[in-house]
């Protein structure tokens, strides 16, 4: 039963976690990483229905991770309407035709070669779906004034994993996409000024036919230091 009480006149409840056996703790996080490591960005989207029910819980599962003084500094915008999906395409394609072509040094245009991708973004259209993160940097309240907000960048970006863990766990898949520069988004999606585009992600299913890079992950020795 959860219990509450105040403490320095603020309201707190009771929390206790269900624990495991550590057999079974083994167990459960080797089967959570083993699932976690099919996780793939996917650039062959399906244009197949996915009921807005399940864009929702996606999105609450988001809105659960933690933020700097729960701040929550983040909005997810939904676009499926055709127009604004075409209109969006437009644009990123703009910037990425920009990129692609003398904004990126050739060593990152190098680092992009296996992975095989250009300015074309055809999944921006395909998809049913693209969630637009935006990163708040500051609060704008209803009377026009400013609220701080903190950690906005990290917080965003531990809301966007939880995100697209969500979206894994619906047997649906995303693309991480950053069409630098993003500012075009505000435009489009006629975003406050205090909301910058953090990023775009095109939801649904693959492709029948889908094909993504071959690609080895570091190991555990690469990516920890142990004290
Ligand atoms: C911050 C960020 C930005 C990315 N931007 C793009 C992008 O603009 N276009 C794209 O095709 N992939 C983009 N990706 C996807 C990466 O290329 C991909 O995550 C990486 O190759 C590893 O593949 P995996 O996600 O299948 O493990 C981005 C990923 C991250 C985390």
């Amino acid at each position: 039963m959860i219990k509450t009480k105040l403490i320095d006149g603020y309201p707190f409840v009771s929390y206790s976690k269900e624990t495991y056996p550590e057999a079974e703790m083994m167990k459960k996080s080797h089967e959570y990483y083993q699932w976690m490591d099919k996780r793939r960005t996917v650039r062959d989207f399906s244009d197949k229905h996915v009921p807005i029910e399940v864009i929702e819980n996606i999105i609450l599962s988001a809105s659960t991770a933690p933020s700097g003084a729960h701040k929550q500094p983040w909005i997810f915008c939904v676009v499926s309407d055709p127009g604004i999906k075409k209109q969006i395409k437009v644009e990123a394609e703009k910037e990425e035709y920009e990129s692609y072509n003398g904004r990126m040094p050739e060593e990152w245009l190098k680092d992009l070669r296996p992975l095989q991708t250009d300015w074309h973004k055809e999944f921006i259209d395909i998809a049913p779906y693209l969630i637009i993160v935006f990163k708040k940097s500051y609060e704008l309240n209803a009377d026009g004034s400013k609220g701080n907000v903190y950690y906005a960048h990290e917080s965003c970006g531990i809301a966007c994993g939880f995100l697209l863990t969500a979206i894994h766990q619906a047997g649906l898949v995303a693309l991480t996409h950053t069409p630098s520069p993003m500012n075009f988004l505000n435009k489009v999606l006629n975003r406050p000024e205090n909301e910058k585009p953090f990023l775009l992600m095109p939801v649904g299913y693959a492709a029948e036919e889908c094909w993504v890079p071959e690609l080895k992950r570091k190991n555990l020795q690469e990516i920890t230091a142990w004290y």
